[in-house]
């Protein structure tokens, strides 16, 4: 639809003629502060981090210290005088005390109530006035089903009290996450079922008062499963009119996401209102795109934003009756925009209408009544505390150097929008890029990997042991799917000493140039990429692993492909020192062959990264996989051997009594690159030591942990309880990486508990292959005895608060449910000894020093983490937490390939990071080539 823009402009004139400054607005400390945070990245930083934690302090005295943390002198400034003085002149309770009501006055411009009452009371003066409003329940993010159920007694009883207003005045708005604690975008139609009772349960109350529902869209991993939920209620509830859903405009899928909802509204003949938005989760979005190497799924073009609304706009007006549009911004053109193209198609008043955030540019919402228009207020109401997330997002928008608030409305020209305007700059690359994991939220990438899925379940494979270019057979084991006992993934000839022997024999000292080998490793990346699905597949069926953690194992291993072939380039060639008369050569060479001892954990992952390893240097490696998971290592060896000289790469599965010892006892082996068990570790270590060798052998050793995570007083608890679950559960806690100890403040530990009860309790136990499966099983039928007698004793050391018990329908396979045991003693053996599975211990400490020696307390030093928003907390944690890799504010898993090298010391490891710069000088030796070129006195040239 097109509309004259001189009409278009017109209108936003007259919107801004009516705007008018307030004097209230303007003296106010926080607008100040905001105006300067629009200024200035770091103070909007550090303002924002300050507003998210404080509500979290519990004494005036900490906030103070917080705000001192955040601000420095100079940033103090950006405040104005009013809260300079305070911060200077009065004691911290004071400062304190009126900074948290700062902020709960710059909340209540945002929150129309903390509770029920305070919002009704705002709701009559909105209706009072003839606007209309659509609620919105703020709460802590739903991560149990308990919440989510929370959740929905909050909406019953809201809309009792709505009950008193008129139906074109109210309406609500749902968030579409909070209907259910798993939100699968990878398992669409189980996580819709899980939804699907709980707003029906508000949908059949909306009805008979005859309000509006909206379902708010939230980010792009959710954006799928909302318009399905919708089309699916409108179809049940096949005669209400009143449901209501959103378009974003700065979504690159949004023309599509119209089209298809327009089609299907006329297909159906059905009516739907339509709130058109830009969308308020930019920042967001784009940082995970980035972060996970995936195309960004939002504009980055402000002014390719305020296009797509335009267009969007007169789309929606078109397809009145079907669709009844709403137009929501504050952004004077953009109303406009709508407003011109609601009036030349001349929709009926009933049938459209602008939105406007509860508090946000006021003075915009006060030209656009003075302008005869009644906008909707989109009214959101909670408790501060978790209001938090809401408030942040809105100071953010507020404070955004591209958002209409910040312009000056006299020197507005409302033209059309340019959409190669308000580019943002990407980030420079910083380093090596990742290959990311797959988006299982796009249907395609989803529907590809369940075809992988159904194409590999019934095969068998058949695994020789492979020495040279010879196949040999011999005595087999089985390798059966811990999903499904019955199962068997492959069938795999067992190697023997004399494989063993004569792989060594056949093996060259060392193998390719430089170059050959870089290129050589990025052909197996290639080939991995290539059948990306199917490994994952694989995975599954042999590992146990689910989805994502299978997916996970396979970029892993791509990206050590690609990474050791980078740094094999960087660290390869020579480096000269000359000097006159003399060169100097330092260049790194081939310490010769490798045994590569590998973990079942991860399967395909840390194989390749340690193979990939050696082969970057030059070392033929001489493979011993575990005898779990040996089918997934074969099909690797298999590509990888489609480039690298059979010589130089050998598969022999086997034992570790046998194979495994031949390998490390071997003269010929120069070195072992092994991850697994302490126990097996220090074994090895301590045959190389004793053993008759040409060359000292170099171990490379990667032993396991016993990691912590350490939540403060200042934790954002739903981050905490996210980041856990997480942790400690995902993969049934067999990570090396995997949290098993929490040490929490105890200010906050029975808030802790209880909702990481909740959210463990809600975590879907299934077959790994099924996309909705949380937790699959544990690795084999005797790791699940090991662990049902851990939970033995860890019962009888601390306080249960879940174990959860396997469902009934799960196949035969190796399930442990995921138990929590608080208030363990720091030196029992739950919080001491490594368990490798879902058993998560709490323990309860005073202070952060108490903390930091508990968590430093134990053997292992691998990984850990901290939840924490003070500043001072993470630098200490930063210097003296005894671990390999900190997390801070994250999940303490997931280490990715030149960004976090992964590997601990003390009894976790000797030090060494896969997926680090320096990791391939542990399979090279260096070599330094000095030569005097000077005759008779004559320097020559170097
Ligand atoms: P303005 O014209 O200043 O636009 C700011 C917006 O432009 C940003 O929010 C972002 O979308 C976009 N933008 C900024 N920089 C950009 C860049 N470099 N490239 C591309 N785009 C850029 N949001 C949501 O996601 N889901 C929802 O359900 C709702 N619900 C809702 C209800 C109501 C009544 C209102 C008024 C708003 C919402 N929103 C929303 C929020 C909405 O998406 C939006 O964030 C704000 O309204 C700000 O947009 P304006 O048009 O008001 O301002």
């Amino acid at each position: 639809m097109k509309v004259p823009d001189e009409d278009v402009q017109e209108q936003a004139r007259e919107f801004a003629s009516n705007v008018r400054p307030t004097w209230s607005e303007s003296l106010n400390p926080i607008e100040k502060a905001l105006q300067y945070a629009a200024d200035s990245e770091q103070f909007k930083r550090g303002l924002l981090r300050f507003v998210d934690v404080l509500p979290a302090l519990s004494s005036p005295a900490r906030i103070t210290q917080a705000f001192r943390e955040y601000f420095d002198d100079e940033a103090v400034q950006g405040w104005g005088q009013t809260v300079r003085n305070a911060i200077q002149y009065s004691p911290s309770s004071v400062s304190g005390r009126l900074l948290r009501q700062g902020v709960k006055r710059t909340a209540r411009r945002f929150l129309a109530g903390f509770d029920r009452p305070s919002l009704l009371n705002e709701l009559q003066s909105i209706a009072d006035r003839g606007d209309r409003f659509s609620v919105d329940r703020v709460g802590e993010a739903v991560l149990s089903e308990g919440a989510s159920d929370r959740y929905v007694d909050e909406y019953d009883a809201l809309l009792d009290d709505l009950s008193g207003f008129d139906a074109d005045t109210a309406s609500i708005s749902l968030k579409p996450t909070a209907l259910c604690a798993r939100f699968h975008p990878r398992a669409p139609q189980t996580t819709i079922e899980r939804m699907y009772p709980r707003a029906c349960r508000i949908i059949e109350q909306a009805v008979e008062q005859h309000l509006i529902v909206y379902f708010d869209m939230e980010t792009d991993r959710t954006r799928g499963i909302t318009f399905e939920l919708v089309k699916r209620l409108l179809q049940d509830f096949s005669d209400y009119e009143r449901f209501g859903v959103v378009i974003q405009a700065y979504h690159r899928s949004c023309t599509r996401d119209t089209n298809e909802l327009i089609d299907w509204l006329e297909q159906h003949n059905r009516r739907l209102f339509v709130r058109l938005v830009k969308g308020a989760y930019w920042d967001e979005e784009r940082a995970r795109a980035l972060r996970n190497n995936w195309p960004v799924p939002v504009y980055e073009r402000k002014g390719k934003t305020d296009q797509m609304f335009e267009r969007l706009a007169g789309q929606l007006v078109q397809a009145h009756p079907h669709v009844r549009p709403a137009f929501a911004s504050h952004n004077l053109r953009s109303l406009a925009y709508g407003v011109t193209c609601a009036k030349q198609a001349d929709l009926p008043d009933r049938d459209w209408e602008i939105q406007m955030l509860y508090g946000m540019g006021n003075r915009i919402q006060r030209a656009v009544r003075e302008s005869g228009f009644h906008p909707r207020l989109y009214v959101p109401y909670g408790e501060l505390l978790p209001g938090m997330g809401y408030l942040v997002r809105r100071l953010l928008e507020n404070t955004a150097n591209q958002s209409f608030l910040q312009d000056d409305i006299d020197r507005q020209t409302y033209d059309k929008p340019d959409p190669e305007s308000g580019h943002v700059e990407r980030p420079e690359p910083n380093g090596y890029q990742t290959v990311g994991p797959a988006d299982f939220s796009r249907t395609k990438t989803r529907s590809r990997q369940q075809q992988a899925y159904d194409d590999r379940r019934d095969r068998r494979v058949e695994c020789p042991v492979l020495v040279g270019d010879e196949r040999r057979t011999g005595e087999t084991d089985t390798s059966i799917n811990p999903s499904r006992g019955s199962e068997v993934v492959g069938t795999v000839h067992q190697a023997t000493e004399i494989d063993v022997r004569d792989a060594l024999r056949k093996s060259p000292e060392r193998w390719g140039e430089v170059d050959e080998r870089a290129g050589m490793l990025r052909g197996i990346g290639n080939a991995l990429e290539a059948d990306r699905k199917e490994l994952t597949a694989l995975i599954s069926y042999e590992n146990g692993k689910n989805w994502p953690e299978a997916d996970a194992d396979v970029m892993e291993a791509i990206d050590f492909c690609y990474y050791y072939a980078d740094q094999i380039e960087r660290i390869g060639g020579e480096r000269n020192r000359d000097v006159p008369g003399e060169t100097n050569r330092h260049v790194y060479c081939p310490r010769g062959p490798t045994a590569v001892i590998a973990p079942w954990n991860f399967p395909l992952a840390i194989l390749t990264g340690m193979t990939s390893a050696a082969l970057a240097a030059g070392n033929p490696a001489l493979v011993k996989p575990s005898g779990e998971t040996s089918v997934i290592a074969y099909e690797f060896i298999k590509r990888a051997r489609r480039f690298v000289p059979d010589d130089a790469l050998h598969y022999l599965p086997g034992p570790g009594s046998t194979v495994g010892s031949a390998l490390v006892e071997a003269p010929e082996i120069n070195v072992v690159a092994f991850t697994g068990s302490r126990a097996v570790g220090q074994s090895i270590r301590r045959t190389v030591r004793d053993k008759n060798e040409t060359m000292m052998t170099e171990t490379v050793l990667e032993m396991g942990g016993k990691n912590a995570i350490i939540v403060g007083p200042s934790a954002d608890i739903d981050e905490a309880v996210e980041g856990i679950v997480e942790s400690a559960f995902g993969y049934q806690g067999q990570k090396c990486s995997a949290c098993s100890r929490v040490i929490v403040h105890e200010s906050r530990a029975d808030e802790l508990a209880e909702r990481l009860r909740g959210a463990t309790q809600a975590l879907i136990m299934g077959p790994a292959d099924d996309p909705d499966a949380d937790m699959g099983p544990v690795i084999a039928r005797s790791e699940q005895q090991r662990l049902r007698d851990a939970k033995q004793y860890a019962r009888e050391e601390g306080e249960v608060i879940l174990d959860q018990t396997t469902p009934g329908e799960l196949p035969d396979g190796h399930y442990v449910g995921p138990m929590i045991v608080d208030k363990l003693a720091p030196d029992s053996q739950t919080m001491q000894t490594e368990l490798f599975g879902p058993i998560l211990g709490l323990t309860r400490v005073e202070s952060i020093e108490e903390a930091l020696s508990v968590a430093n307390n134990v053997q292992y030093a691998l990984t850990g983490g901290l939840y924490s928003r003070m500043p001072s907390v993470i630098e200490q944690a930063k210097e003296q937490m005894e671990v390999g890799n900190l997390y801070v504010n994250r999940d303490i898993t997931g280490a990715v390939v030149g960004r976090q090298p992964f590997g601990g010391f003390k009894q976790s490891g000797r030090g060494t990071k896969a997926g680090g710069p320096d990791y391939l000088k542990n399979f090279l030796y260096p070599k330094t080539l000095t030569e005097n070129i000077t005759r008779k006195g004559y320097p020559g040239e170097a």
